[in-house]
């Protein structure tokens, strides 16, 4: 007889095992791969968040600050200096990257039989979190311009109905929620029902006309969450750091299940200092339009449709197998992501390098594509 799992796992995929690619790509004799597969920053790390790795380093002997009480201060007045005046540091909850944030919102307020409304696509781990609690992830279609159909998605409210997840700009698609659409959207969902806002690129989009990250609703709004992440602009994806935004009630609950020391001194100290670094910033953003203008204008030439992106990755449709091109692709030393896992068969998502990565990439698809 076998040892048991509670039975909501069943409705998840098994565990796929699998090596670096990097070592994948060494074994065939490819030593240097270029990654833009998971929407890092390709600038490197902030020196002053380098900086307070090495400081704290000595210090890892003791267990990080259970109250993560400096980081949410600074994050809070940051947030104030921003125009967002309410905020305070019993507003954000720090997190092991906002993957454990998401997973914190399943534990604190998804059962079984519950309903949790997400776009189809959306980031994945809205749907794995939802399902590993037993709950239903309603998936709602985008339309044709790739955006949330926020109409459908009010539309598929049931009274199962216990969270809908937004992301903007979402991934895959890059696309992106401007205010007003925002604001009608969130008047019209009843206010038992957790609307999760996850922002992750919302850097990248603050150019982009009507483009908003939630700052005129944040805690007015009584049933709105907003996530953030240092996985992003401020490079700090190994780490594993994000934080959310939102009123004491909804954060209080989920401080019931977190971890005592979910987020490490290092993580801590390094994401406190690339908070100062205004300039690696700037530096990643000018990085990241030269690149967009780029690819978008490499993909023009080339005759491939893309999704005009408000984020540091791009959707292309190239028209073939999209987990066939990955792979001659990485044969090839560049690492994207395919579509089909997204049900966008025929598509790859790039994230945007720096230019001898964009060049790279350019090159190789047009290597794959003439096959
Ligand atoms: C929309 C979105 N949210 C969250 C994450 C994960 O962020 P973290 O690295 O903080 O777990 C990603 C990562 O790609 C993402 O695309």
């Amino acid at each position: 007889m076998t040892v048991k799992p509670r039975e909501e796992l069943a409705n998840l995929p098994d565990y796929q095992e699998g090596k670096p690619f990097e070592l994948a790509c060494a074994e065939k004799g490819i030593l240097s791969v270029t990654r833009l597969c998971f929407n890092e920053n390709p600038m490197g790390m902030s020196p002053l968040a380098m900086q307070a790795i090495v400081d704290m380093a000595g210090k890892a002997d003791r267990y990080p600050d259970t109250f993560i009480y400096e980081l949410r201060e600074k994050i809070a007045a940051k947030e104030r200096a921003r125009g967002v005046s309410a905020v305070t540091r019993e507003n954000v909850f720090v997190s092991n990257g906002s993957d454990e944030m998401i997973n914190l919102l399943g534990k604190t307020f998804l059962s079984t039989g519950d309903e949790a409304i997400i776009a189809d696509p959306t980031f994945p781990q809205f749907e794995t979190t939802i399902v590993s609690m037993g709950a239903k992830a309603v998936k709602v279609p985008v339309d044709g311009a790739f955006q949330h159909d926020l109409a459908a998605m009010l539309g598929a409210v049931t009274e199962k109905t216990k969270m809908i997840f937004l992301c903007n700009p979402n991934n895959p698609t890059g696309t992106y929620l401007k205010k007003q659409a925002i604001a009608d959207f969130l008047a019209q969902v009843p206010k038992h029902i957790l609307v999760v806002m996850d922002v992750a690129y919302c850097e990248y989009a603050q150019g982009e006309a009507g483009y908003d990250q939630g700052d005129d609703y944040v805690l007015k709004q009584k049933n709105l969450i907003v996530l953030r992440t240092f996985s992003k602009v401020y490079s700090l994806a190994g780490l594993r750091i994000g934080y959310a935004i939102a009123p004491m009630e909804i954060l209080g609950q989920m401080q019931k299940v977190r971890e005592p020391f979910n987020v490490n001194i290092i993580a801590q100290a390094a994401a406190a200092a690339a908070l100062d670094d205004v300039s690696h910033v700037a530096k990643t953003l000018a990085n990241n339009q030269q690149g967009k203008a780029y690819l978008h204008e490499a993909f023009r030439e080339m005759g491939l449709d893309f999704v005009p992106t408000a984020a540091n990755f791009i959707l292309v449709k190239i028209g073939a197998p999209s987990k066939e091109a990955e792979k001659a692709l990485l044969d090839l030393g560049v690492a994207v992501k395919a579509g089909a896992p997204y049900g966008l068969e025929g598509y790859l998502r790039v994230t945007i390098g720096k230019p001898s990565d964009n060049e790279r990439f350019i090159a190789a698809l047009k290597q794959v594509l003439a096959k």
